[in-house]
This record gives structure tokens, sequence and C-alpha cells, in this order.
């Protein structure tokens, strides 16, 4: 069995799942641990075993022996890590968002191919139980043909998150719209088996601590035919987190972990095998040479509808996502 070296990059929350995977796949080495907070990244080599610990991203991503980079740092330091490790011929997990413009999508992506690696983002959504049934049962035309889907993650958090980061526009790209809306987009043309045509959304800044909007509403139509609205928000005081599918012959209502089909319930759907599972594809993917379910190419359409957000926040336009 071939081992794959890792190289880390970034050493904070969502490692520890990420972690958790890696001691469950055999064919993972962890090798480089990197962070600015060195005794964290030193932490992190000692219960991984990876050898050796770095502050520099780019020294990580410049060793020969690193066959695999797996970034998780702040959003707008997504893209070009990605395109140096493309360039060193080492393969790319990015965490979500993939980046926070399609141009630094796109970037990612042609350097992914022109270099032959594998480039997979992390839409661990698609990986959830809930997810995979509620995408099975439409595609078996449990109820008939969607017409309308609408989705909401919506909280009340008007406090500093736990990230600096997060409220510093350079680093995050905007938290509401690049931290959550990856998730709630992705899942939503992926259970659509369709890409976003048309798109319309506004945004509000309410939190006035804020660097951007943090409450969006997008309304937009898919490519075939059904209509889709997303709501993302912090000013919410009873949180939700779900998904309404109407179709010609029925309806679907996805929460976390239950699915009710035309009042049928569906329940105990677990998602905690979720992070392992994307994992595990990426690596079979590598190894299989071909292209995981998550790859950089199969999600752009979500990130293209995500940039379609934010030029309608700032234009008030009907956006055309097809031509981005
Ligand atoms: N899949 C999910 O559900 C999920 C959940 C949480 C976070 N995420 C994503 O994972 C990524 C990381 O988020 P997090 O929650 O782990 O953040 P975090 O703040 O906990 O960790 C980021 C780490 O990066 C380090 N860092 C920052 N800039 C650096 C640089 N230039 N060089 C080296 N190290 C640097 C920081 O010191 C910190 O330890 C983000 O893209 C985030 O959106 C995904």
């Amino acid at each position: 069995m071939k081992t794959l070296n890792l190289a880390l990059l970034g050493c904070g929350g969502i490692t520890k799942s990420h972690r958790a995977a890696f001691a469950e796949i055999p064919e993972i080495k962890p090798f480089v641990m990197v962070d600015l907070n060195e005794e964290l990244a030193k932490e992190v080599a000692e219960e991984t075993g990876a050898k050796h610990v770095t502050t520099d991203w780019r020294e990580a991503v410049a060793m020969d022996e690193v066959d695999i980079v797996d970034i998780c740092l702040p959003h707008t330091i997504h893209s070009e890590p990605a395109v140096e490790a493309a360039k060193n011929k080492e393969h790319i997990f990015a965490e979500k968002p993939m980046a926070t413009t399609l141009a630094d999508c796109d970037a990612m992506i042609q350097a992914a191919e022109e270099n032959g690696v594998t480039l997979a983002v992390g839409q661990v959504l698609r990986f959830r139980e809930a997810n995979e049934k509620a995408r099975e049962l439409l595609r078996a035309g449990r109820i008939g043909q969607p017409l309308n889907h609408i989705r909401r993650r919506v909280r009340y958090t008007p406090d500093p998150p736990r990230h600096t980061w997060a409220r510093d526009y350079s680093l995050s790209g905007g938290w509401e719209l690049y931290g959550f809306g990856p998730h709630e987009m992705d899942i939503m043309l992926w259970l659509a088996d369709s890409n976003v045509s048309k798109l319309w959304a506004r945004g509000k800044k309410i939190i006035a601590e804020k660097d951007d909007v943090d409450d969006i509403t997008a309304l937009f139509e898919f490519e075939n035919g059904a209509m889709g609205t997303l709501m993302l928000s912090e000013n919410i005081h009873k949180g939700g987190w779900d998904q309404c599918i109407g179709g010609t012959e029925g309806s679907m209502y996805i929460t976390t972990n239950a699915i009710d089909i035309n009042g049928e319930i569906i329940d105990g759907l677990d998602h905690s095998r979720a992070m392992f599972k994307q994992w595990r594809e990426f690596i079979d993917a590598i190894i299989e040479k071909r292209e995981p379910s998550h790859s950089g190419r199969n999600v752009r359409p979500s990130y293209a509808a995500l940039e379609a957000i934010r030029r309608a926040v700032d234009t008030g336009e009907l956006i055309d996502v097809t031509a981005l």
C-alpha cells in the first residue's frame, strides 16, 4: 500500500475532525504540520506523529516528500497555497470555501488540471446521511418533479465569533457569504441536480461591528426550471437549519438527521461519518486516478452562484449565472 505524506496547512478548530479521519485512513501519513501558532503546530504534530513543524505554509508546500496538502487556513488563503501545491505535483484538499472569488476558484481548478493532481473541496454536507438519502428519494421520483427548493441556515450570533479572522473581510471574504454560504448553496445544487441560471439577492448589515452583510436572502432559478430561495442570517432568535422541497407529486422536509417525505418520517440519520467519507472519497480518487465526487470542477457551479450573490447584493441586479 502506498502511503501519502500529508501537509496540514492550519491546525485550528476544523482539523480536529480531519485528524480523526486521518487516523482511520491507513494511506494517510501526517508529515508536516503548519500554523502561525507554532505551539499549536507542535501539539498537533505530537498527536499525529508528524515529523515536521513550520509556521510557513510555503516551506511545507515546497517539501519534496509532501504528496497531499490539506488547506484549513482562513478563506482568502486557500487559492494561493493550492496553486503552489499543484505546481509541486501535490494533491489538494481545500476546506470550504474553495476560495472567495470565482477567479481564484478557477485558478485552483486550472492549476490542478494542468499539473495532473486531484483537487477536492470540503463540501461535507454531501456526505451526511440525511442529504444522501434525500437525494436518493428525489432521484427515485418520490415527490415527482421538484419545483421549489427553500433552504435556511439562520441563527442568533451577535457576539464576536470564535475566529478572530471571521470579522476581517480581508481574510474571510465575508463571513455570512463564505463561512456558511458554501455549504448551503452547494447542497441546494446537489439536491436539485441542477445549477443556478439566474439569481437575485439582497444583503443587510444588521450587526454594527460586522465588516460585511450578516443577513442574506437569495432568490434564483435552476437550469431545470425549479425555483430556489436561500436564507442566511445571524439575526434570527429561533435558529433553523433545514430545507423544504415541493414537487409535482409531493414534498420533502430535510433537517440534520431526519426527512419527512409526504408525511412519512425517516429519522435517526447519522452525520458523524461524513468527514471520514469525504476524506475516503478523496484518497480513493487519487489511488484510482479518477475525479472525486467533490472535485473543484464539480463544485464550481456552487461558487458561481455565491459570486452571483455578491454581485447581486452589491448592484441590486439580476445576475445571469450561466455567464460566470
Ligand atoms: N466543514 C466544516 O463544517 C467547517 C467547519 C469549520 C471550519 N471550516 C473551514 O475550515 C477552515 C479553517 O477554519 P477553522 O475553524 O479551523 O479556523 P481556526 O481559526 O480555528 O484555524 C485556522 C488556523 O490557521 C492558522 N493560520 C492563520 N493564518 C495562517 C497563515 N498565514 N499561515 C499558517 N497558519 C495560519 C491560525 O493560527 C489557526 O490556528 C476555514 O476555511 C473554515 O471555513 C469548515
